[in-house]
Parts: C-alpha cells; sequence; structure tokens
C-alpha cells in the first residue's frame, strides 16, 4: 500500500458505526459494563479495550491506530499535546541516576523539562552538538539511558545524522527518542532508522489547522505498556474532540504538506536573493549545511524554516512585521496559515556558540498563493529600510 493510500485508509472501521465513513467523537469517561466476569476480563486487557475515558475512546484509538500505520510502528499512544507527547517518551526512558543526552538544538521545553523536573529526580542532562554523529559514542556514560534526537533543529534547523546516532545507540542498549514534528511520518520515519520513540506535535501538521492541542507517541510493540503507562500516570489524555480533528488532519496530511514544501521553497528561494537576508536555514536549500543529510534520509520538507537578516535594528525589525498582512505573529506552525517569529537561542545555549549576523526570524508558509506572500514580504523589506 503506497503512503497516500494508507493516510486515507488507516484507522478507518465504518462497519463499528452505522457505515459512518468517520468514527464518531466518543465523548466517555465511564464505561460501564453488564456482569462482573465482563468487568474482571475487561481489566485483563486495560489498554486494548475501552476501559475508562482517560485509557481512552474509540476516537482515541483510531486515531493511535491511523498514525501508528503512518509511523511503521506497531502501536502509538495518544496524548494531549506535543509536549506531553515528549514528555511521556522521555519519562518512559529514563529513571533517577540516569544519564540522558539532548541536542542543543532541541524545542527548549525540553530542555526546561530536563532542567526543571528530571534534575530534581536525579537525572542528569548533557546537551550535544546536533552534527555530532557518531561521535555521541565520546558522550556516554555508562549510565546513559536515553539519546533524544530533533532533526531540523528547533529554530536554528541543524540536521542530525540519526542513523549514525541510533547504531552507536543500539550497540550500547541505549533507547533513543525524536522529535519527529517537521518532517511528520509522511516525509520521515523515525523507525526506520533504528529509533525507538517517535513522537508528534499532532498539534501542527496531523491537526493541520491551528484549532487542536495533541501529542502522540509510536513505538514497536514491545515499549508500547511503557509510553502508555507513563501517559496515563501523567493524566495526560486527550479529548475525544481532539482525537477526531487529528484524524480528519491526518487524512489530507499528503496533500496538504506537499503544497507547503512547495510555497516554503519558492518563498526560502526568493529570500536567498535579498540584500536584507544574511543566510536561509532550511534543509531543503541545496546550499543548506543539513541538506545531504536531509536528501538521504528524508522524503520532504515541510513549511518551516527560519531566516538570518543582515543587522537590522528592533523598530526596523517590528517595521516589517507588525504590519505584514498574510503572516500573523505566532508560536506555533503546521496550520494552513503562514506565520512569523522571532528568535535567539544565545541565551539557552550551552553545548555549541549561536553566531548570527542580525536579527532571526522564523516562518512558516502556510498554503497561500506564494505570489502574495512574497509581494508581502517585500513591502515587508520596504518598510524595514524606511525605517532604517
Ligand atoms: C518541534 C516542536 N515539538 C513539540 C512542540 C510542542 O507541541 P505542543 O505545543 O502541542 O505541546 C512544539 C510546539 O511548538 C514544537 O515546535
Amino acid at each position: 500500500m503506497k503512503t497516500e493510500t494508507r493516510i486515507v485508509s488507516a484507522g478507518r472501521h465504518p462497519e463499528d458505526h452505522f457505515g459512518a465513513v468517520n468514527p464518531p467523537v466518543y465523548r466517555a469517561s465511564t464505561i460501564t459494563r453488564r456482569s462482573l466476569a465482563e468487568w474482571r476480563e475487561v481489566r485483563t486487557r486495560l489498554f486494548d479495550d475501552i476501559v475508562y475515558g482517560r485509557f481512552g475512546t474509540p476516537t482515541t484509538k483510531a486515531f493511535e491506530e491511523a498514525v501508528a500505520a503512518l509511523e511503521g510502528a506497531d502501536r502509538a499512544v495518544a496524548v494531549s499535546s506535543g509536549m506531553a507527547g515528549c514528555t511521556a517518551a522521555i519519562l518512559s526512558a529514563v529513571e533517577g541516576g540516569d544519564h540522558f543526552l539532548v541536542p542543543d538544538s532541541a524545542y527548549q521545553p525540553v530542555r526546561k523539562l530536563a532542567e526543571n523536573f528530571l534534575k530534581p529526580f536525579g537525572v542528569e542532562t548533557t546537551y550535544y552538538d546536533p552534527s555530532i554523529g557518531a561521535g555521541i559514542a565520546d558522550l556516554i556514560r555508562p549510565n546513559t539511558s536515553l539519546i533524544w534526537l530533533e532533526a531540523p533543529g528547533s529554530q536554528t534547523m541543524e540536521m542530525q545524522d540519526i542513523p549514525a546516532i541510533t547504531a552507536v545507540a543500539r550497540e550500547r542498549g541505549i533507547r533513543t527518542g525524536i522529535d519527529n514534528t517537521w518532517a511528520t511520518p509522511l516525509f520521515f520515519k523515525p523507525l526506520d532508522f533504528g529509533v525507538d520513540l517517535s513522537v508528534n506535535a499532532a498539534t501542527k501538521y496531523l491537526v493541520g489547522h491551528s484549532d487542536a492541542m495533541l501529542g502522540v507517541v509510536s513505538m514497536r510493540a514491545e515499549l508500547f505498556e511503557k509510553v502508555k503507562i507513563t501517559a496515563n500516570s501523567m493524566g495526560s489524555c486527550p479529548g475525544s474532540e481532539e482525537c477526531y480533528l487529528g484524524l480528519r488532519g491526518v487524512r489530507t496530511l499528503a496533500v496538504r504538506l506537499k503544497q507547503h514544501e512547495a510555497n516554503a521553497l519558492r518563498v526560502a528561494q526568493w529570500f536567498q536573493n535579498r540584500p536584507e537576508v544574511n543566510r536561509v536555514l532550511y534543509p531543503a536549500l541545496p546550499d543548506d549545511p543539513g541538506h545531504a543529510l536531509w536528501k538521504r534520509d528524508f522524503a520532504g520538507a515541510s513549511g518551516l524554516f527560519s531566516v538570518i537578516l543582515e543587522p537590522a535594528k528592533e523598530v526596523q525589525v517590528a517595521a516589517m512585521v507588525d504590519d505584514l498582512e498574510y503572516f500573523g505573529l505566532g508560536a506555533s506552525w503546521g496550520g494552513y496559515e503562514s506565520l512569523v517569529m522571532p528568535f535567539d537561542p544565545t541565551a539557552y545555549r550551552t553545548a555549541t556558540e549561536w553566531r548570527a549576523a542580525g536579527p532571526c526570524l522564523r516562518f512558516h508558509i502556510g498554503l497561500e498563493n506564494p505570489d502574495d506572500l512574497i509581494a508581502d514580504l517585500e513591502a515587508g523589506f520596504e518598510r524595514m529600510r524606511a525605517a532604517g
């Protein structure tokens, strides 16, 4: 079955829902049983039946089944946000006394989890250069239990040599987990590259319409129970409405992502030719330092990239950004709409030094016509020049 067909078919069981194409939004906390025998029997299959709202409804299960199929995983666990997905994956693989390796380019709240939550429980974290590749071996300690990955990195967009890192991890029996939100399972299948736990902030491209918070962790069968127990202990259960929106988003993921990719490439290449721009950080561009790795391992690029401007004053950046017509100033991404956001990782990076010629902006390129987006940005640069 080809990917586009799997996207449309996975997790669909009309026969269970009076022939309705989509599963209904089951609103349920309590699930009642008809007899004590049935009650006891169901409790032997706690994670595989419908037992209680927090453990998942049929809508949750349909979403999990679809994502697992897309990821090439045996199972998936839906949680209430992308960050809950990172947390559930990480907590399922580390315990007090362990050592945890995190790329310096990781989504910043993962660092906060490590510093504010894991540290007091006795987990020590080392941040590493995302370009380390097989050199990760030098950072491994006898108590290293998990290596975290994210490619490309949040904001700064560095690619990682994922198979080189997972090969080292596997040799030593260390687990690996990845934040796969940028690529989605459509453009990168982490489990095929030796990663144990793949996290998607479904809030972004899977939901795809900026209207729900949702996360999902995918894994081989033997890791499922630990992640499920962890997510359950965290009390992280997504609402059925959110799972429904995630499932609905998945059905159109292939067409949406192809358009995000085409639009983003157009706009990124346009940025590259602008005198106001110092560098565009987007692994799909042939001169990006991560391009070779991206081309080797990924099947496509989504619509998120970053731009380092030439030196400019805050008032000039504001003149550009404040009056953009099609780019909302907002965190998050992955919806149908374009967004812009300033960033500066100098304050939190510890393993590598972040140097940028000028102010940095992250762009999410939506499904608008790229000609309109480029005209909007062109007018923005004009305002920026005038404000200087
Ligand atoms: C790369 C990445 N991972 C995870 C998350 C967290 O997702 P959520 O906001 O659903 O918790 C985000 C959100 O911005 C993100 O950009």
